[in-house]
């Protein structure tokens, strides 16, 4: 059997990523690994057990009896928190500061690596999150480094919430999203950086299918 192609994308909070992964996953027939969604169900947790997610002493002891699963309902990743369906519950602006801040902690870093490692051992994945290119797949056939402008992410970002009905402002999304990506940027566990390899994309001012052509051209040359 053939080595599985793994396809590491990389950015900041709505460069669309993940919209862009999800339909070339569909198109190439890939599964697409969504990893935010693992640090959004740790600081979800967090936040339900009434922890702080920036703190280190009050989120690691949570992690011993969090059991965390990778589920997929017809091509559709869905998150399992001990056995609880919590892929919606996750998407909210107070989860995705919580996602943040733990995703600063050494100990939850560690607690994710190998579940992400193990979805692409036997499969072609479309991976993405922060650090795939530099820490968890650094051996991924394509490697690509989203980015825009955060004016252009935050609209992107605003629009999604406003149609699931989460009340917020674009000023609040914006401001959301500047603070999470300097936090990403600078912490000391993985930052969120570009790895050497990696192929610079910026969608900023495309159209969604002009972003997915671009990565979709990447992907049929790393697949050859
Ligand atoms: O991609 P997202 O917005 O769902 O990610 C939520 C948070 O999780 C984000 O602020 C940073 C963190 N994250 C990370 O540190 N590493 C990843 N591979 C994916 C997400």
């Amino acid at each position: 059997m053939t080595k599985p192609l793994a396809i590491a994308i990389d950015g900041p909070a709505g460069a669309g990523k993940s919209t862009i992964a999800r339909i070339l996953a569909k198109e190439l027939a890939f599964i697409y690994v969504d990893t935010g969604a693992l640090y959004r169900t740790v600081g979800y947790c967090a936040l339900t057990a009434g922890a702080d997610p920036s703190r280190a002493e009050q989120v690691a002891p949570l992690l011993k009896d969090l059991q965390l699963e990778l589920r997929y309902v017809d091509g559709v990743q869905r998150v399992f928190a001990n056995g609880e369906d919590v892929s919606e519950r996750i998407r909210t602006p107070e989860v995705s500061m919580a996602a943040s801040a733990v995703s600063a902690l050494p100990e939850v870093r560690a607690f994710l690596l190998q579940l992400q490692r193990d979805t692409a051992v036997s499969q072609n994945v479309i991976m993405d999150g922060r650090d795939i290119g530099t820490v968890v797949l650094p051996k991924a056939g394509l490697k690509v480094f989203l980015t825009a402008s955060p004016e252009d992410r935050a609209t992107r970002r605003y629009m999604e919430l406003k149609e699931k009905g989460v009340a917020t402002t674009f000023e609040e999304v914006l401001a959301d999203m500047i603070k999470r990506d300097y936090d990403d940027s600078h912490r000391e566990a993985a930052p969120l950086k570009p790895a050497d390899d990696a192929i610079l994309v910026d969608t900023t001012g495309n159209t969604l299918e002009q972003s997915v052509e671009v990565l979709k051209k990447l992907a049929l040359e790393a697949i050859g």
